[in-house]
């Protein structure tokens, strides 16, 4: 059986004070061990995070990370200093980073390969946009997306990480993509992973949804077989990020 894992993208929100508040608001509500728990601030608030969260089941998660070791990246962050900080988890290829920082399949790639190898947990991120739902396109867009992601990734590491499909056209719209649509979807990711690695890997790996989700309808994504968790933006930074967690109640 697959853990559920709940992950909460703040994007570009929440001061170290406005962190604070945050997790005053939330620690309580959604520290559980039902659920797995992950919280992304930014990185200014990473150590913050991890201080206030001590003593919980609550994990910390970076919104994004450099491949290399150290050098001269001017402006970047390594898996190294989250690990520093007492960070586990990483989002990996966001769409937001795609779309505004020129993230590749291949950066992703890169990007991926070294937080395995570091130890952090990955988030990876997949998913079509509006023109390439439109033209129905989607399957080939995210197998692509997976296939180049997971380029040169072991099986017993392949089975640690997480995938997000996250729509492009439901992200910060109020459009969710209906249960059925995110399930077919995962699906495929999970069948793509079948192909790379076989049922006993495939079967292993943590598939999230992630646009517009909410406490209405957090329950039947949750309930559909592929799903198995959720990425949270906009909803992660209210009192609805509790509601999500404690879903089914
Ligand atoms: P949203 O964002 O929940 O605000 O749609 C999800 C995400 O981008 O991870």
């Amino acid at each position: 059986m697959r853990k559920a894992v709940i992950a909460g993208n703040w994007k570009m929100n929440k001061t170290i004070k406005g962190a604070k508040e945050l997790i005053a608001l939330l620690k309580d509500k959604v520290n559980t061990d039902k659920v797995e728990v992950v919280f992304c601030p930014t990185y200014t608030a990473l150590s913050t995070a991890v201080e206030e969260l001590k003593g919980t089941n609550i994990k910390v998660g970076a919104q994004n990370m450099h491949w290399e070791d150290n050098g001269a990246f001017t402006g970047e962050i390594s898996a190294d200093m989250l690990l520093e900080l007492g960070v586990e988890y990483v989002i990996l290829g966001h769409s937001e980073r795609r779309q505004y920082f020129n993230e590749t399949d291949a950066t992703v790639n890169k990007k991926f390969k070294k937080a395995l190898k570091a130890g952090l947990i990955p988030i990876v991120c997949v998913g079509e946009s509006l023109g390439e739902r439109e033209a129905d396109i989607q399957k080939k867009i995210v197998t692509d997306q997976v296939i180049a992601a997971f380029n040169e990734i072991e099986a017993s590491d392949a089975a640690k990480s997480i995938v997000a499909y996250e729509p492009i056209w439901a992200i910060g719209t109020g459009k969710t993509a209906s249960s059925e649509q995110a399930e077919e979807v995962c699906r495929w990711v999970r069948e793509t992973l079948d192909s790379l690695y076989g049922t006993e890997t495939s079967q292993k790996v943590r598939i999230q949804y992630g646009g517009s989700v909410n406490a209405s309808n957090v329950d039947e994504l949750m309930g559909m077989e592929n799903i198995d968790g959720a990425l949270v933006g906009g909803a992660s930074l209210k009192e609805d990020f509790a509601s999500i967690v404690n879903f089914g109640k």
